[in-house]
């Protein structure tokens, strides 16, 4: 099936747009079950692509990624990630983290450092998704202890891990996670959107 063509019959049935709006946005969804697949380079690699051409205040492009596929290189993430999120994640073929670094080309504050960086990591994911990947952004790691590890100097904010891989079968997931391997639903737009003022 080509994601950019039409919405999975699995999406079709959970996620019902009010207005028309590309397939590709619809298909990315957050699944934990991953295949122990390698990802080919060009296609690991394209995503982060994508990623750079995102749009950014000044083009200052502050986003940073730190890739984890080697086995020790994982398994060093595993140290900082949270057992709840572990439990799922070790099967991906690659982790991701986020960063952002907080000064401007001055050497100044830049206030849109994670603003930019969000940005940057949903374009990541749509190109995931148009490679038959799926992407799983965690926040639930340990920061201070990450950045102890990986010799991260205060100039970088971190903000999330991002699990890449291909969908497993949801049986492997302990019971709990099962229930809740389908795609997700949204806040209506008139709940997001005001015209005029809010
Ligand atoms: C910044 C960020 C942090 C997240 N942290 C976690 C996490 O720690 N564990 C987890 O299972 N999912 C995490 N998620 C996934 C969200 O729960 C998920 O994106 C949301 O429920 C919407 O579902 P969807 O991505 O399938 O559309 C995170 C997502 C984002 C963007």
């Amino acid at each position: 099936m080509n994601p950019s063509a039409q919405p999975t019959a699995e999406v079709q049935s959970a996620r019902v747009p009010e207005h028309e709006v590309s397939p590709l946005i619809l298909n990315r969804w957050s699944p934990r079950s991953f295949l122990e697949r390698d990802i080919p380079e060009e296609d690991l690699l394209a995503l982060f692509e994508a990623a750079r051409w995102a749009p950014s205040a000044s083009n200052e492009q502050s986003w940073r990624f730190i890739l984890a596929r080697k086995p020790e290189d994982r398994a060093i993430f595993y140290e900082f990630i949270n057992p709840s999120n572990r439990v799922w994640c070790e099967k991906a073929p690659a982790l991701a983290l986020v960063l952002s670094k907080k000064t401007n080309a001055q050497g100044q504050f830049h206030a849109f450092h994670a603003f930019d960086t969000g940005t940057a990591t949903g374009l990541l994911a749509l190109e995931a998704t148009r490679r038959g990947l799926n992407t799983h952004s965690m926040g639930g790691f340990d920061r201070d202890k990450a950045r102890s590890i990986l010799g991260i100097s205060d100039e970088f904010d971190l903000h999330s891990v991002i699990a890449i891989g291909y969908r497993g079968p949801k049986e492997v997931l302990p019971e709990a996670l099962q229930a809740r391997e389908q795609p997700s639903t949204r806040r209506p737009l008139s709940e997001i959107l005001f015209e005029g003022k809010m």
